[in-house]
C-alpha cells in the first residue's frame, strides 16, 4: 500500500474511450486523488465563450488565457471544477463548449498555463490523471501510463448515452472531428506515450478495465 501513496497514474486516450469512468474507478479503488484535465480545457473554453473571446482566433485566446482562475477538486467520487469561484461542472459539458474546446486547446499559451496548474495539483503524487498528453508531456515520469481506446461505434454509443440519447451518427462524426484536431495539432497532440500500455476497452466492462489498470499499478509498486 505504501508504494501507492505517491504513485502517479496517467490515463490518455480519445473522447468516449471510457477514460473518466475508468480513471475515477481506479482512483476510488486505490484511495488516490483524481484529476480530469479535459475539464480544465473545457473550463478555459467556457470562460472564453462567456467573455466573448473569438475562440477560433488563437491570438485573442492566447492574450486572455491567463485571466480565468480555474480550480479542480480531486475527490474521485465528487470531482469539482470552478472558474472564478463559480461551479461550472454542468456548464462545461454543453454542446457549445464541446464544439469550441478543440480549437482552444490547440493554443500553446493555453496549454502552457494549464500545464502549470496541472503540475501543481499532481505534485506529491497519489493521483490518477486523465487527458490526452499526460504520459507524454504533463507527467512523463508517471509510474503507470495507459492509452485507453475503444472502437468509434462503442465510443459514440457511450457519449450519446451520457448526453441523454443524441443522434448516433452525429455524435460519431463529432467525435471523429475532435479526434482529428486533437491528434494532428502541433502542440502536445494525442499520441501513445513512450512506455504506455495500450488498452482497447471495447470488449470489456468498466469493472474489467478498472481491474486491469489496478493490476498494472500493483505490478508497478
Ligand atoms: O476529455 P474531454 O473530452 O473532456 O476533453 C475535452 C477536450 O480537451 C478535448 O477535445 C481535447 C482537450 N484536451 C487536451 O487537449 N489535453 C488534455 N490533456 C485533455 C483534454
Amino acid at each position: 500500500m505504501s508504494a501507492r501513496t505517491g504513485v502517479v497514474v496517467a490515463i490518455d486516450g480519445p473522447s468516449g474511450s471510457g477514460k473518466s469512468s475508468a480513471s475515477r474507478g481506479v482512483a476510488t479503488r486505490l484511495g488516490l486523488r483524481y484529476l480530469d484535465t479535459g475539464a480544465m480545457y473545457r473550463a478555459m473554453t467556457w470562460w472564453m465563450l462567456r467573455h466573448d473571446v473569438p475562440v477560433r482566433d488563437p491570438a485573442a485566446v492566447a492574450e486572455r488565457c491567463h485571466e480565468p482562475d480555474i480550480r479542480s477538486g480531486t475527490d474521485p467520487v465528487h470531482p469539482t471544477i470552478t472558474v472564478d469561484g463559480m461551479d461550472v461542472a454542468a456548464a462545461i459539458r454543453t454542446p457549445e463548449v464541446t464544439g469550441a474546446v478543440s480549437p482552444v486547446s490547440t493554443v500553446p499559451q493555453v496549454r502552457a498555463r494549464l500545464l502549470e496548474l496541472q503540475r501543481e495539483v499532481i505534485d506529491g503524487g497519489g493521483i490518477v490523471v486523465e487527458g490526452r498528453d499526460i504520459g507524454s508531456v504533463v507527467a512523463p515520469d508517471a509510474d503507470v501510463k495507459v492509452y485507453l481506446t475503444a472502437e468509434v461505434a462503442a465510443r459514440a454509443a457511450r457519449r450519446s448515452a451520457e448526453e441523454g440519447g443524441t443522434d448516433l451518427a452525429v455524435t460519431e462524426s463529432s467525435l471523429l472531428a475532435r479526434d482529428r484536431i486533437d491528434s494532428t495539432r502541433t502542440a502536445s497532440p494525442l499520441t501513445i506515450a513512450e512506455g504506455a500500455v495500450h488498452v482497447d476497452s471495447t470488449p470489456y466492462t468498466l469493472e474489467e478495465v478498472v481491474e486491469l489498470i489496478v493490476g498494472l499499478v500493483d505490478a508497478a509498486g
